[in-house]
């Protein structure tokens, strides 16, 4: 597999492994399990960037669940613009559901600030966040990141779903500007 990439003008070296990802998207199902015992879970996918870990956490995960979409947007390039655009929203009632957004990475927290408050709106039971990455310096929230699967720096990564201007996202392993 390749070792770098390149990306319109940059260029990507490997960060975190396919064996690595599997390890840690495994863990994060099992702990999601653990704490939710019989309750059934409502996974909100938030597009583009989490629909390749959705895809392994739910199949990790193994149990009957619920799984809808939202999309946000608030990234410009390789930096947040700060404000959180929802182009479409959820279709299903949630009503009741114990929900997990499931987000690539959080960063800021806007993202999920934003989502926690229209899922409160919608009458969500319980919301809790599974995000595959977090840049714990750059979070500045109250709400927890009750499941992560790797913290990292200030970094830009592209890979596993993530994109730097729309592209990377088919990459297998976790690539950080070289
Ligand atoms: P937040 O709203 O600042 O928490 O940002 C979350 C969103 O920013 C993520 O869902 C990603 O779409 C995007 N993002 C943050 N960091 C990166 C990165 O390193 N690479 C690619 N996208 C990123
Ligand atoms: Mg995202």
């Amino acid at each position: 597999m390749d070792q770098l990439v390149t990306l319109h003008d940059k260029h990507f070296k490997v960060f975190i492994s396919e064996q690595e990802i599997a390890e840690t998207v495994n863990r994060m199902a099992t702990n999601i399990k653990t704490d939710l015992g019989e309750r059934q879970p409502f996974f909100l996918v938030v597009l583009s960037g989490a629909v390749v870990f959705a895809a392994d956490l739910i199949r990790a995960f193994a149990r009957p669940c619920e799984l809808d979409f939202v999309k946000a947007s608030s990234y410009d390039g390789t930096s947040s613009k700060g404000s959180v655009d929802l182009e479409f929203r959820w279709k299903q009632n949630l009503e009741g559901k114990a929900v997990i957004i499931v987000e690539d990475i959080v960063e800021t927290g806007n993202t999920i600030t934003r989502l926690y408050a229209e899922l409160q709106k919608a009458g969500a039971a319980s919301i809790r966040v599974a995000s595959f990455l977090f840049k714990k310096d750059r979070y500045h929230q109250a709400h927890p990141i009750d499941y992560y699967g790797l913290s990292i720096g200030n970094e830009f990564v592209v890979g596993y779903g993530l994109d730097y201007n729309g592209l990377g996202r088919e990459l297998k392993q976790l690539y950080v500007l070289a």
